[in-house]
């Protein structure tokens, strides 16, 4: 039985669990690999941002004066880490064309799996924002931890995790390093190989949907 963790939603719609299975094979092509992160993170990006505030408006139909809803909070960013995470930008702002889009640059040391950080932009307001950070995968946790750290350095509060692939040692050291920031993914995997590999996970993200292996 996989464990549980109070800082962990599994989005287990059906339409995800059937596109990830594709992700997963490693005979999809590069084309195919792109395409789906991309319709995964619009499909997890529905899910997550189902709480999100909504205030009143008066609007005009062609018929009559009404009161209709629209999203309150206008200061949504979203944060790929580079590189991987930049398939899924195109994704979420196909959802939500207003948001600010902030860009992390971390590597992961083959050697150590320590995060090597290389690039740093956001938008400046980042107290008022709620930030969204996107990754394929959280196999040791040590970048999506390095990620919310240099986040919160710049002064966010509210930010939240979306990746595909989760394993429990990354839900567990985000709990330990993070447990305000709530991680959605579209599954839990078993364990990390000793290089720090997810599985069953789907392989090296950036160099499937990059090409570059
Ligand atoms: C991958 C992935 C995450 C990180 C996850 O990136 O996209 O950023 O590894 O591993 P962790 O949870 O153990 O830190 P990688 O370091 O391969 O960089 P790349 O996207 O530039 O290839
Ligand atoms: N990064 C990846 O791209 N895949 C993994 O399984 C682990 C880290």
């Amino acid at each position: 039985m996989s464990p549980t963790f109070p800082n962990l939603t599994v989005v287990d719609h059906p339409l995800i669990q059937h596109k990830l299975s594709f992700l997963r094979d490693k005979e999809t092509s590069k084309k195919k690999f792109k395409e789906l992160v991309d319709e995964i993170a619009m499909l997890m990006a529905y899910e997550v941002t189902k709480d999100l505030p909504l205030a009143e408006v008066e609007v005009e139909t062609p018929l009559e004066r009404m009161t209709a809803r629209q999203v309150a909070g206008k200061k949504l960013t979203v944060v790929p880490i580079l590189r991987a995470g930049l398939g899924m930008v195109d994704g979420v702002v196909r959802l939500m064309p207003g948001v600010r889009v902030g860009h992390i640059g971390l590597y992961r040391d083959h050697d150590t799996l320590q995060p090597v950080d290389y690039y740093f932009k956001i938008p400046a307001d980042a107290e008022s924002r709620d930030f969204l950070v996107l990754d394929p995968m959280l196999a040791t946790g040590g970048s999506a931890s390095a990620a919310v750290t240099s986040l919160k350095r710049q002064g966010a509060k509210r930010v939240r995790m979306l990746c595909m692939v989760a394993a429990p040692e990354g839900v567990q050291r985000m709990l330990e390093d993070h447990p305000d920031v709530h991680v959605y993914a579209a599954a839990l995997d078993r364990e990390l190989n000793d290089v720090g590999y997810i599985l069953p996970g789907l392989g090296d993200a950036g160099d499937r949907l990059f090409g570059t292996k």
